[in-house]
């Protein structure tokens, strides 16, 4: 997730749009830039890696002067952080610029294709390629039809996979931005002479509270005095503006109440920001292979797999050792971060050692990297941050493309990270025969249809939050499943503990009568989650012997068979849409449990956002 900002009017550009970027730190901040159309046709490029005060330092010692100009802050994702990889990037020729916020699925042969016709790139990005292609189709011999910019960024548009919200500014065009997205957010605010563009309102509401919002492949001509919209052929579209009433606090988490709520609605883009870049698709459309080249892992036979992390990546960690063993026949274990540097591992070069961090600074987790690079274990990241410690540190890093998470409790981390876990699990069990070409393909489909699976699970939402009403109160709550349901138990246990400040806890349901039992009484909640069809018959068991020492229950489980199992002995049934792999329940499971913790938090008048004695990233021991 990155920000980007635009500007057209009489005004000075450059304050305008460092100002809007302010705004949308939010959503990304390791770079940022603007570049500004200068009075005398040149556009100037200002950039810097690190959080907007750099780039204002720079800009300091030369501000570019002129009345139209682009910006940008950036999460990156492909290529470090650095001045290079900072936005706004140009054309070869330095006349047009473009800022991006979305992923380029296809920009590396893309890239290869351009520079064959004689592009030079500077950066490691994809948004480059953008800039390349627009560029292309505005001056090459056999595209001399494309007279205009817009026609231009159109016929680039054509040959894009991935998400983008897009703002183009070029020197030959002083009176216009082009203005484009599928998939990323993008307004326009409506001025008096100037009109402005922006990811998100925060970044407009200083200036404006008459927005355009763009939709799915619709685009814009943004000129100083009005506005032409378009679909993507290229038809021009009437729309009404929208008035925006929320204040400034409101929209940097686009209308949600905090951003652990905006981060657990945003999981469907999250997840497949990090899947379909992944996924190679057949003439048809439909996936048939994973593309891990990048990540080298199957030089040799995979032995062993040992996964190391802390808290939710921890949990992360474990629904990956069930899917290694389930999926891939591999066997594999999890040692949390903060035994495995003091636990004189027995490593060896057979062994691939995951390491796990949404932050990539936690201070356990990179002491237990560092503790395998000197083993001669084979070693993957797997983080959230590109250019973080751990990323810098490890040879091998596979990205979650989750954007920055700004609530302390994570969410959207977890579930980019099991879409990470499940790739390298399901390609590990292809590549070494666990698993025939038609498992394997129905399971690629069956990640495919996860985040439609979120979208039904969050269409619950007033369930879980009526449910937490009644009970946000309860002295203990436990959760209890069995395998990938008790990993799922694990992390919903941590997200009551963490923002509610409940005694939570999450035991392996067949561990019940071996203690845990004595603790139930009337004041006890007890989650069930239950996604296995085979071990219904026993869960029910369970819950009968809960229910009759008063405890009240809630169980997680899959539609229509869960329900009938279910839903005479649970005094509430939540459903979840069936996964093609039970691997993949746990993605779906944790939904309701990340709600259930955020709305019992909200019930108590707790920040769920800001959790007392807790911080965003542990990076001291
Ligand atoms: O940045 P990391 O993934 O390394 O962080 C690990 C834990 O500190 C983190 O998951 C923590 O448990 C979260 N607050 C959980 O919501």
């Amino acid at each position: 997730m990155c920000g980007i900002a635009g500007y057209v009017g009489y005004r000075e550009a450059a304050p305008l749009l460092t100002g809007a970027l302010r705004k949308l730190e939010y959503r990304g901040y390791d770079s940022a830039g603007i570049a500004v159309l200068e009075t005398e046709g040149v556009l100037t490029v200002c950039k810097a890696k690190g959080p907007l005060d750099a780039l204002e330092r720079r800009l300091a010692e030369g501000m570019p002067h002129g009345t139209l100009g682009i910006g940008h802050t950036r999460w990156a994702t492909h290529g470090e952080p650095s001045d290079i990889n900072s936005h706004p990037h140009t054309d070869t020729h330095g006349a047009i610029a473009v800022v991006h916020n979305g992923i380029i699925e296809n920009y590396l042969p893309l890239k290869q294709w351009l520079e064959a016709r004689g592009a030079v790139f500077q950066s490691d990005t994809d948004t480059e390629v953008i800039a390349q292609l627009v560029s292309y189709y505005y001056h090459v011999e056999e595209a001399r039809t494309h007279t205009s910019l817009f026609d231009a960024v159109l016929s680039a548009l054509y040959r894009l996979e991935g998400s983008y919200a897009l703002a183009v500014a070029a020197a030959a065009f002083p009176d216009r931005l082009i203005a484009v997205r599928k998939d990323s957010p993008l307004i326009i605010g409506l001025g008096t002479k100037e009109n402005f563009l922006a990811s998100d309102a925060p970044a407009l509401l200083a200036h404006t509270r008459e927005v355009y919002y763009l939709e799915d492949h619709e685009a814009a001509v943004v000129y100083r005095d009005h506005v032409d919209l378009y679909t993507g052929e290229g038809e021009r579209i009437i729309k009404n503006p929208v008035h925006v009433d929320w204040d400034t606090a409101a929209a940097e988490k686009a209308g949600y109440a905090h951003f652990m709520l905006k981060e657990i609605h945003e999981q469907p883009r999250a997840v497949t920001d990090t899947l379909r870049p992944r996924l190679v698709y057949d003439s048809a459309g439909i996936p048939c292979d994973i593309n891990l080249d990048a990540l080298d892992l199957f030089k040799t036979p995979l032995r062993r797999i040992v996964l190391t992390a802390c808290g939710t990546a921890a949990h992360a960690a474990i629904v990956a050792k069930y899917a290694f063993i389930r999926l891939a026949r591999i066997h594999a274990e999890v040692e949390l971060a903060s035994e495995f540097r003091y636990g004189e591992p027995l490593l060896s070069s057979d062994d691939l050692v995951i390491v796990v961090s949404q932050s990539g600074e936690t201070a356990d987790t990179l002491a237990a990297m560092r503790s395998v690079k000197k083993s001669g274990a084979r070693l993957l990241a797997i983080t959230n941050v590109v250019g973080s410690t751990l990323a810098r540190e490890t040879d091998a890093t596979f990205y979650t493309w989750a954007g920055p998470e700004i609530a302390v409790a994570s969410t959207k981390a977890f579930t980019t990270q099991l879409i990470c876990l499940y790739l390298i699990a399901l390609k590990a069990g292809f590549v070494q025969g666990a698993l025939n070409n038609e498992r394997y393909r129905a399971a690629l489909a069956g990640l495919e249809a996860l985040p439609s699976g979120i979208e039904a699970v969050l269409s619950q939402t007033e369930l879980v939050q009526r449910f937490a009403a009644r009970q946000f109160n309860k002295s203990k709550v436990f959760f209890m499943g069995r395998q990938f349901d008790y990993a799922t138990a694990l992390e919903s246990a941590l997200k009551l503990k963490e923002i509610n400040y409940t005694h939570s806890e999450a035991f392996a349901a067949g561990e019940l009568k071996h203690g845990p039992i004595a603790l139930v009484d009337t004041d006890t909640l007890v989650v069930v989650i239950a996604t296995d069809p085979a071990l219904f018959d026993k869960v029910v068991s369970n819950i009968r012997e809960v229910r009759s020492r008063g405890a009240s229950t809630l169980v997680i489980t899959r539609k229509g068979a869960g329900e009938t199992a279910f839903a005479p002995v649970a005094e509430e049934v939540l459903t979840l849409p069936e996964t093609t792999e039970a691997a993949f329940a746990p993605l779906l499971a944790v939904i309701p449990a990340q709600l259930f913790a955020y709305y019992c938090a909200v019930q108590r008048g707790n920040d769920p956002d800001k959790p007392r004695n807790l911080a965003k990233s542990v990076t001291v021991e």
